[in-house]
């Protein structure tokens, strides 16, 4: 396991989330297990690897153990009761959606579709500009990615049973839009639903039991979110991208080909 060498700093936001450098010599993004937010860790785990296996353009993530005598260093650090928390490869040079005002072209456009329909997999309710890293690949044009799936599965401190009926409303998300207007074309959202329906099961419960015990999810809980993942992309996700498209992906499509029409 890589080990903590040095730490950089406090990064910006509301969790405990700090820049350490680590001896594999990369800095990453390590949010830590704290009281209040007890499923923020298990939900960015169980969210990564999904969204790994999806190939979704996510930072490359791990768990990692920091002693105790490295965190109680940290200024202003906020107490952890596990040694084990999230780490996710930092990514030099970014700007986050707020900070980019004229984006001619996201490189990776082809991953969009997929992304916006893994938010409603997982119920993520905080797809905000500030969780998608941008860099300027070219004049205008950039790579994005998707960071911090703390709120997914409807909150950082979900617990028990209320993952089993969370809604099935449209998420309002300005970064959903922003990211829908650069898909093309809406064949890529049915693609990615065959993507996420063709996940094996057991790859589902094996993320999902490598949680470390620290961090305090019950058994009981670990089989509600694997049913509810199960049950969600087969049952539910084809009713809410139907409602998506004609909600949001078409009229936002159509406004923006009228609008073509009366430039011509
Ligand atoms: N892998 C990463 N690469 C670059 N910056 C990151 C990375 N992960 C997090 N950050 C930065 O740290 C901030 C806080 O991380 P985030 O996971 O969004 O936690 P919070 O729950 O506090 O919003 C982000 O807004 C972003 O600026
Ligand atoms: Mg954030």
């Amino acid at each position: 396991m890589i080990k903590p060498v040095s730490y950089v700093k406090k990064l910006e936001g509301k969790s405990n989330t700090h820049l350490i450098k680590f001896d594999d010599g990369y800095d990453y993004a390590v949010k830590y297990f704290i009281a209040g937010f007890e499923k923020s860790l298990p939900n960015e785990w169980v969210a990564y690897c999904l969204a790994r296996y999806l190939q979704l353009p996510i930072p490359y993530a791990r768990i990692v153990e920091i002693p105790p005598d490295f965190s109680s260093q940290i200024p202003g650090f906020i107490e952890s009761s596990s040694n084990f928390q999230f780490a996710s490869r930092y990514i030099p040079g970014c700007s986050n959606g707020h900070e980019v005002s004229h984006m001619k072209e996201i490189v990776n456009e082809q991953q969009l579709a997929s992304i916006i329909l893994f938010d409603y997999w997982l119920s993520n309710g905080d797809r905000t500009k500030k969780n998608i890293l941008l860099r300027e690949e070219e004049d205008e044009k950039y790579h994005l990615w998707i960071i911090d799936h703390a709120e997914c599965f409807g909150s950082y401190n979900w617990i028990g049973e209320e993952v089993e009926d969370l809604p099935v409303k449209i998420l309002k998300s300005a970064t959903h839009q922003l990211m829908a207007q650069f898909v093309k074309d809406e064949s890529a959202f049915y693609e990615a639903l065959k993507v996420i329906q063709t996940l094996p099961n057991f790859l589902i419960e094996e993320v999902i039991s490598l949680i470390p015990e620290d961090w305090q999810v019950s058994e009981a809980e670990k089989k509600i979110l694997s049913q509810y993942l199960i049950r969600r992309r087969k049952k539910i996700l084809p009713h809410i991208l139907k409602k998506y498209m004609a909600r949001e992906y078409l009229p936002l499509h159509s406004a923006e080909k009228s609008k073509e029409e009366e430039e011509e």
